[in-house]
């Protein structure tokens, strides 16, 4: 089994696709950009919220490869916002012993925002409270070609024989890898897709899907995630009954 056995009740690792500010603020007549704003506020709510039930990892999906297509005037804007947010954020996420670090395509950003990412990065680097990973400028099938080329590399380096090449190397290659896969994905706006997020990682994680749009998220949501997540069988692969004789072996002295 790929990763121990039934799950704890509480998840680990938690990963959101953060959907519906548009929406959102659509539905009251109002730009984009104010539904992305009141998305930042549920971003921290969902800190906050994972911070008080000692989830040990939280990764959330800020800005995909894809989104780079979306008018400029919202790309700027959103690149207005992440640099806010970097400025005003790092220090009270320091303080709370988070350690913040991006994933993705830093070399598409502005200097002023990679620079941002690098000492929000370095800054935290030693905090232990929760690992709290954004997605920016990410996809999934980027991170897997990404980690196939470094594995190349090293072929063609002669430092590696294309047959030592299995799912754990390439699995020690991609995002995120020092941490345990995420236990709960959740995405919020109604759509019940995966979007190229964390594909590799997402294998064996359980899927949780809500129409309510990222901005009205709130502790009562997350908790009625986490309530799902608790009643979930996690088989990998195996049946019932042996995941059951495992969780037996798991709790006898
Ligand atoms: C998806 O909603 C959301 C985004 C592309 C941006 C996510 C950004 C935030 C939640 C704000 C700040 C984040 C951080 C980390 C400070 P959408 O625009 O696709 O909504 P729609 O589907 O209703 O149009």
């Amino acid at each position: 089994m790929p990763n121990g056995m039934p799950a704890p009740s509480l998840p680990a690792h938690v990963a959101i696709i953060m959907d519906g500010n548009g929406r959102w603020a659509q539905q009251r007549r109002r730009p984009r950009m104010i539904g992305h704003r009141a998305g930042a506020r549920a971003v921290n709510r969902t800190i906050d919220f994972c911070l008080e039930r000692g989830i040990a990892a939280l990764t959330l999906f800020a800005f995909s490869s894809e989104n780079w297509g979306r008018p400029q005037e919202e790309v700027d804007a959103l690149m207005k916002l992440f640099l806010g947010a970097l400025d005003r954020e790092v220090d009270e996420l320091d303080r709370r012993g988070v350690r913040v670090r991006f994933i993705g395509e830093r070399s598409r950003f502005s200097s002023g925002i990679a620079q941002r990412m690098d000492r929000a990065e370095q800054r935290t680097a030693g905090n232990g409270a929760m690992a709290l990973s954004i997605a920016a400028s990410y996809g999934g099938r980027q991170d897997i070609a990404h980690a196939a080329r470094l594995l190349a590399e090293q072929v063609a380096a002669g430092t590696l024989l294309p047959e030592q090449i299995d799912e754990h190397l390439l699995g020690r290659h991609v995002a995120l890898t020092d941490l345990p896969p995420p236990d709960l994905f959740i995405r919020t706006g109604g759509d019940t897709r995966i979007s190229n997020f964390l594909l590799w990682q997402l294998a064996y994680t359980e899927l949780w899907f809500t129409e309510v749009l990222w901005p009205d998220v709130d502790a009562d949501l997350l908790q009625r995630a986490l309530d799902d997540y608790a009643q979930r069988e996690r088989r990998y692969g195996l049946t019932s009954a042996q995941v059951a004789a495992a969780a037996t072996e798991t709790v006898s002295p």
